[in-house]
């Protein structure tokens, strides 16, 4: 298995091209099941997450032609209306699939997720929005089995969906499904992410009716059938936060190309807040810092509040920051699983339920350490990138299902990254 080295206390100068959005091109992607049309992406990261959608897709029988800078996916005509458990387990949103199978071919049939390292992850809601909309669900052997077969032209019926609880995957499988249902479905307490936006406007441009983007009550207006079109993905926002806290970290001066400050702006407040000095211009952010920080308060919560997928990047920021801080999980029930890695590399961190108090001031030092989900791998590259001495770690396939070329990238501004097979 491929491990990570990573020599310590290296300042990071230069440019970062930050890549297209993971959580916005997985959900996109797999929108091509709506039409039997073209689409036609570019920007999609390099990703094993994307491989497993694109496997995820084949399987289903879209067929999908890439070039350099281009996919483009054709669902003309489809062989499968399910989603097996060895391709769902290795990714969440696979259950992404439901909404788009069921609203165009009547029929689905996808794994339910099961338990994932940050907690169990339910998908109640995307089901009761389904069976608001006329679906008839049952579970069976850790399968989803769903039918519009009863309804009318076996069509999903518009509905008032009010979701409990603000879910991004959630409000993406319905506001999809809803694009070819009979009449008008209301999403309420919908999912603001920027993300949820770059897919809307996809299938705004392959016919759909969608109002309310960006806000808490979404509109979908159901068409007949959707058409081809071209697409590109927006930038992700996690890679663009990590490098920013990297550098302010580690003191230096980095500049980030491709982003949209406006779409991060809860990450660039509390970097300010801790010290850094942020310039803003046209989709560049320039960040410079002495690597003298203050460490910061934060609280995760949907968008536009503070991303929970920057919370272990930003706990790393803190252990070497000055002052003490807290940082309260409120999306994952069990989100600190790389508070026990940081604390062998040196780091003064408490846990109390969903509450981290963390002692700033630490001097870290290079452990061998283990990632165990996506954001917590990056937060140990944080660590020791500031850390006294080399840093190895292991199970590093989490950082690449969702970080482009991660340590090319990072020895390009001035790291020493050595991947290790
Ligand atoms: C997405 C992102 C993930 C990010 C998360 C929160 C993708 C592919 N992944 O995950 O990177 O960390 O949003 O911003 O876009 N919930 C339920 N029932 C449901 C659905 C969700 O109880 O049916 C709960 C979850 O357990 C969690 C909360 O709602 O506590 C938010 O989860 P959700 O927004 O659905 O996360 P994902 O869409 O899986």
């Amino acid at each position: 298995m491929d491990r990570l080295i990573v020599q310590g206390q290296r300042k990071l100068f230069g440019d970062v091209v930050i890549s297209g959005a993971k959580n916005a091109a997985l959900p996109i992607l797999i929108s091509s099941l709506l039409s039997s049309e073209k689409l036609v992406l570019t920007n999609v990261p390099k990703l094993f997450d994307i491989k497993t959608t694109e496997k995820l897709l084949h399987f289903l029988g879209v067929e999908i032609e890439k070039d350099k800078n281009s996919i483009e996916l054709s669902a003309k005509t489809i062989n499968h209306i399910d989603a097996p458990y060895d391709l769902v387990k290795t990714m969440r949103a696979s259950i992404l699939v439901l909404g788009p199978l069921l609203s165009r071919f009547s029929k689905a049939r996808v794994s339910l997720p099961g338990g994932c390292a940050i907690g169990s992850r339910p998908v109640d809601i995307h089901i009761r929005g389904f069976e608001a909309m006329g679906a008839k669900i049952n579970i069976d052997k850790g399968y989803i089995n769903a039918s519009t077969e009863h309804l009318p032209e076996g069509k999903l019926i518009g509905a008032k969906i009010n979701m409990d609880q603000v879910t991004v995957t959630g409000t993406e499988n319905l506001m999809m499904a809803a694009t070819l249902a009979r009449g008008e479905t209301i999403l309420e307490n919908a999912a603001k992410e920027p993300e949820v936006i770059d897919l809307g406007n996809c299938l705004i441009k392959m016919g759909a009716k969608i109002l309310g983007l960006g806000t808490k009550k979404i509109t979908i207006i159901g068409v007949e059938s959707l058409f081809g079109a071209n697409h590109k993905v927006m930038f992700d926002r996690i890679e663009a936060g990590t490098y920013l806290v990297a550098a302010a970290m580690t003191g230096g001066e980095i500049c980030c190309h491709g982003v949209e400050s406006d779409k991060i702006e809860a990450i660039l407040l509390k970097l300010k807040e801790a010290g850094a000095e942020i310039k803003i211009e046209d989709k560049k952010i320039t960040i410079k810092s002495d690597g003298q920080l203050k460490a910061v308060n934060l609280t995760t919560s949907p968008y536009p509040g503070f991303p929970t997928d920057m919370q272990a990047q930003f706990m790393a920021m803190n252990t070497v920051a000055k002052g003490s801080s807290k940082v309260i999980e409120k999306i994952f029930e069990n989100r600190f699983m790389h508070v026990q890695e940081l604390i062998r590399m040196g780091a003064n961190i408490d846990i109390k339920k969903n509450t981290a108090i963390i002692r700033g001031d630490d001097k870290l030092s290079g452990a061998n350490v283990m990632a165990t989900d996506l954001r917590a791998s990056a937060s140990l590259v944080l660590a020791a990138l500031t850390a006294k001495g080399d840093t190895e770690i292991e199970r590093i396939y989490h950082l690449d299902r969702g970080y482009e070329g991660l340590e090319k990238k990072f020895n390009q501004i001035g790291a020493k990254i050595k991947r290790v097979k």
